[in-house]
């Protein structure tokens, strides 16, 4: 029988010859929300929960995508006639815009493949699973075609795919953080000029996710909706004068003397005030702030979003509450696009499980559904995996 098994694994590995593997972490937007897209500088991080995919070579045209997390369906198309598509399988969008994106740099192979992902990303809880599949699917196809690509390229290459081929008009944030992401460490990313760094997050802190399930179907029409205003509020503080680049960089002074209705003066007031938060929040970690002071900024943002922004929903705003009220939470915020979706808390090590599932119990009582709860750690970035893995390599 042993023999039988090792004859098995040795046509297996044949008949995968070829093949290559790849890894992205979903990613958490920790401060500076909507700022990505307005040239600001935001704070991300990689977790370590993502997308795993294995790549294999075809001798024809053909384009495979499999996953049992996103719908369960085989996507067939074919290397010179795929095309965006609509309904059931729209997932393998995120891969096809990155492959044609790819080919547009010489960067994709000129044969068909197969791609399979396994997901261990909780569903729709704002963690940015197209990221991790754009990103995912990059390396892949790089490995494949036999170039190589580096991750701050290819955090660009993913954004475009998302803007242009899947048509999310979405910033830098998601594939620069799944990108480039460090343990123990946030992503700063400068969006205007695509510059990346990193900074420690302090050591006894920890970062929880509590995601409320709610999803509107609109929240893609809602992010476009705030998108348009805050270039709308770019175009009228210029017209009055500013000579800005973007609106991140207008000072207040300059919002308040530009004739604006009162949603886009709200836009515009959260994107400016959001961008100083986010650059107190980075200078405070530099010079080792009081962690309170720098937790209530996480808050302080929530409550521009939900007020200025206006892209919470009382759902979120009971969370953050809720966590606000307890000592160990540093500082909580609704975290990525809104409209519904996660709440991040950031909190002391002391935090307990037991506490935060409370006060998921308390939002059921209120709102008859139960959030879910995770805990995630800051960590690398996308990557190569090995293949084959190391247990089927040596026949374990
Ligand atoms: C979504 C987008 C990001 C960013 C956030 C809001 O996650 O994909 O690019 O705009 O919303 O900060």
């Amino acid at each position: 029988m042993d023999e039988e098994i090792e004859k098995g694994r040795k046509a297996y590995l044949k008949h995968m010859e070829g093949s290559v593997a790849a890894f992205a972490p979903g990613r958490i937007e920790f401060l500076g929300n909507h700022l990505d897209y307005n040239g600001g500088m935001v704070l991300g991080a990689a977790i370590d929960a993502g997308i795993y995919v294995l790549a294999s070579p075809r001798r024809d045209k053909v384009l495979r995508l499999f996953s049992e997390s996103f719908e369960g369906e085989v996507v067939e198309t074919s290397l010179d006639q795929f095309r965006k598509i609509e309904g059931k399988g729209s997932w393998a969008n995120y891969c096809l815009g990155v492959l044609k994106a790819m080919q547009e740099r010489g960067l994709a192979p000129s044969s068909g493949f197969s791609l399979t992902f396994v997901s261990n990303l909780p569903v729709s809880a704002g963690l940015s699973s197209s990221a991790a599949l754009e990103l995912a699917t990059g390396l892949a196809l790089a490995q494949l075609a036999d170039r190589e690509v580096g991750l701050e390229e290819l955090a660009g290459i993913c954004r475009e795919a998302e803007n242009e081929f899947v048509g999310m008009p979405c910033g830098i944030l998601d594939q620069a953080s799944s990108a480039l992401g460090r343990p123990d460490h946030l992503v700063l990313i400068d969006c205007r000029n695509e510059s990346f760094s990193t900074l420690p997050l302090p050591p006894r802190t920890a970062l929880w996710i509590i995601d409320s399930g709610i999803k509107h179907d609109l929240v893609d029409s809602h992010y476009s909706a705030r998108h348009a205003e805050c270039g709308e509020a770019l175009r009228l503080v210029k017209e009055a004068g500013s000579k800005s680049a973007c609106l991140a960089e207008c000072r207040e002074e300059e919002i308040d003397q530009t004739d604006l209705s009162p949603n886009l003066r709200k836009r515009a007031l959260h994107v400016t005030r959001e961008q100083e938060r986010v650059l107190t929040f980075r200078d405070g970690l530099l010079s080792n702030r009081d962690l309170e002071e720098l937790g209530r900024l996480l808050t302080d943002s929530h409550w521009s979003s939900s007020r200025d922004f206006e892209n919470s929903c009382p759902e979120l705003d009971f969370l953050v509450e809720r966590l606000a009220e307890s000592d160990e939470v540093l500082g909580a915020r609704l975290t990525g696009g809104g409209f519904g979706g996660a709440v991040l808390a950031w909190t002391t090590s002391a935090f307990r499980r037991k506490e935060a599932e409370a006060i998921a119990g308390s939002y059921k009582e209120e709102y008859d559904a139960l959030p879910s709860v995770h805990s995630f750690s800051p960590s690398r970035g996308a990557r190569i995996e090995d293949w084959p893995p190391l247990a089927l390599e040596k026949g374990a």
